[in-house]
C-alpha cells in the first residue's frame, strides 16, 4: 500500500516537473537577442544600368533606417538563371531568407520593390510568409507593399509621374508610359492610373505590355486629341528589354514605330522608376511603415 502511493506520487512530481519542460526549453531558444533586418525585393533585370537604380535605392532605404542590415532578391527565375550565367549569384525570397534565418535574423520586412500587387508580389507573400514563426527560424516577416496598393497611392504615383516628365515638354505634347500589365486582376491598377493622370493632364497616357489599356487603345486617344509629338517613357522599376525594345525599339510592332506610323513623333525616355527619388521616396514611405510594425 504504502508503496503503491509513493510510485504514485512520483509519477505527480515527474508530471509538475516533466510538463513546463517544453515551455522552459522554448523560453530558452527565445534568449536570441532581436535582431531586424530588411529583404529588398525585385522583380530583377540584366541590364547594367539595372544596378545604378538598385544601388540607388539601397543607399534610400539606409539613410531612412540607418544601421539595419540590407540583403537583396529577385522573383523573376529567368533572370537569376542568366545571371548565374554571367557569374552573378542573385537569390530568390525564400533562400535569402533562410540565410537571414541562419544569420540569427529575429524579424525581418521584405520591401517588394514590385509597380503592382500582381502575381510576382503574390508569389512571392506566399513564399515569404512561410518563414514567419518557425521554431529557431525568423520570429517575424512583414511585407510593405508594392508602389502601388493604397488609392493614396495611385493618386501619389501620378503626381510623381509629372513630376518626372522631361522639362523641355510642351504642354500640348503627349506623353505615353509603358507599364509592365499582368494577367492578373492587379492589372486594374494601370487604369486607375491613368483616372488620376487625366485629371492632373490630359495628355498624359499609361498603357501596358501585357494588361490593359493596350497601344492601339493610347493611340486612339492620342489621335482624338491630334497630339502629334510624344514623349515616350517606361513606367517599370528599370528601363530593361520592354522599354529597349517593345517600347523604344526599331521593329515594327514596338510602341515607337506604331505611333510614328501614324504620324506622331516620338522622343524616347530610357529611366525607369527607380532611377527617380520621386518613386523611390514612395517604396521607402511602405518600407517605413511595415518596419514600425515589427515589434
Ligand atoms: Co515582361
Amino acid at each position: 500500500m504504502r508503496t503503491k502511493t509513493a510510485f504514485k506520487l512520483l509519477v505527480l512530481l515527474a508530471l509538475i516537473f516533466l510538463v513546463p519542460l517544453p515551455a522552459l526549453l522554448a523560453a530558452h531558444g527565445d534568449k536570441r537577442p532581436m535582431k531586424k533586418g530588411i529583404l529588398l525585393v525585385a522583380f530583377g533585370s540584366t541590364v547594367p544600368e539595372a544596378q545604378v537604380s538598385f544601388d540607388n535605392i539601397e543607399r534610400s532605404v539606409k539613410k531612412s533606417l540607418p544601421g539595419v542590415p540590407v540583403y537583396w532578391a529577385y522573383t523573376s527565375r529567368i533572370i537569376i538563371k542568366k545571371m548565374a550565367k554571367e557569374g552573378k549569384h542573385v537569390a530568390t525570397p525564400a533562400e535569402a531568407l533562410a540565410k537571414m534565418m541562419r544569420e540569427n535574423f529575429t524579424h525581418v520586412v521584405v520591401q517588394s520593390l514590385h509597380t503592382v500587387p500582381g502575381a510576382e508580389f503574390h508569389g512571392m507573400l506566399k513564399n515569404v510568409h512561410k518563414f514567419g514563426g518557425m521554431d529557431k527560424g525568423i520570429k517575424k516577416v512583414l511585407v510593405g507593399y508594392p508602389l502601388m496598393a493604397t488609392s493614396e497611392d495611385v493618386q501619389r504615383v501620378a503626381e510623381a509621374i509629372i513630376k518626372v516628365i522631361p522639362r523641355e515638354r510642351k504642354k500640348k505634347e503627349g506623353v505615353v508610359l509603358m507599364g509592365h500589365g499582368t494577367h492578373h486582376p492587379a492589372d486594374v491598377y494601370y487604369a486607375a492610373l491613368a483616372y488620376h493622370l487625366q485629371k492632373l493632364d490630359p495628355n498624359v497616357f499609361v498603357g501596358t505590355v501585357e494588361g490593359w489599356p493596350e497601344i492601339d487603345d493610347i493611340k486612339a486617344d492620342l489621335e482624338k486629341r491630334r497630339i502629334k509629338r510624344v514623349y515616350l517613357m517606361p513606367f517599370m522599376s528599370v528601363a530593361g528589354d520592354h522599354a529597349r525594345n517593345d517600347m523604344a525599339g526599331p521593329e515594327q510592332d514596338s510602341w515607337k514605330s506604331i505611333l510614328e506610323q501614324e504620324g506622331i513623333q516620338c522622343l524616347p525616355v530610357l529611366k525607369g522608376t527607380a532611377e527617380f527619388q520621386e518613386f523611390v521616396d514612395i517604396w521607402v514611405d511602405h518600407l517605413k511603415s511595415a518596419f514600425s510594425h515589427l515589434d
